[in-house]
């Protein structure tokens, strides 16, 4: 089965951002998290941090937007030419359109979900995506406790995308004893923030990366 492992750069070392982006070379994309203190109650990096880690880094740039008005200003994202766009359904009004732009410019477009978020009636919208990312945490700060009753969100995704290319992506308290869990249920592209930039026994990130990556190979899927 393919493995995804995107480290979050929200836990990193803000004042050494290209250095940290290179201490996770061996993952498959970063992950970028843009918060607004609006969707969220916390306030990261706008787009012109987003468009100069793009430049530095070696591995595709997965940005997370939790912005409000994301119709607005999410296209100004792909622009930046980074690979892969992920919104909230829940700051989108027109969901389909936003994706179908994003897509015309030239980026992966993901929707994701708050744990609270009903997946039911975004199942039939699947083909616009390329990835679905099931918030496991409420969206807004690193080092949250993975949610375990998101596990049955994780697989009615999972059994509802057939044969569609879509990423199916987890991302809040990913780490050494939850990813099997989120792996099993159907998940294939994992965030870990705290689990890579701050890893238990000092592990450094490339090796955490390691580890998180054979554990999820170690239990696929266990269902269609
Ligand atoms: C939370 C962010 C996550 C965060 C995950 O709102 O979307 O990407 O960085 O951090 P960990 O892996 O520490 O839960
Ligand atoms: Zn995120």
């Amino acid at each position: 089965m393919t493995v995804r492992i995107h480290p979050s750069i929200l836990t990193a070392d803000f004042a050494n951002l290209q250095s940290e982006v290179e201490r996770v070379a061996t993952a498959d994309a970063l992950h970028v998290d843009v918060m607004d203190n609006h969707f969220v109650p916390n306030l990261t990096f706008g787009p012109r941090m987003v468009g100069r880690l793009n430049e530095v880094s070696a591995i595709p740039l997965d940005v997370h937007l939790m912005i409000s008005d994301v119709d607005r200003w999410g296209p100004g994202y792909a622009e930046l030419g980074v690979f892969s766009v992920t919104f909230h359904a829940e700051a989108s009004d027109h969901p389909v359109a936003l994706a179908r732009r994003l897509r015309g410019i030239g980026a992966r477009a993901g929707l994701a979900l708050k744990p609270g978020t009903d997946v039911t009636p975004y199942l039939e919208l699947l083909p616009e995506f390329d990835q679905l990312l099931v918030m496991t945490v409420e969206p807004g700060f690193g080092g949250q406790t993975f949610l375990h009753d998101m596990l049955p969100k994780i697989r009615a995704v999972h059994a509802a995308r057939g044969d569609l290319d879509l990423w199916l992506q987890v991302d809040g308290g990913i780490a050494l004893d939850t990813i099997a869990l989120a792996s099993e249920a159907g998940a294939d592209t994992f965030v870990a923030g705290s689990a890579v930039y701050q890893a238990p026994d000092g592990a450094d990130p490339a090796e955490a990366i390691a580890a998180l990556r054979a554990l999820a190979a170690e239990h696929p899927h266990t269902h269609a």
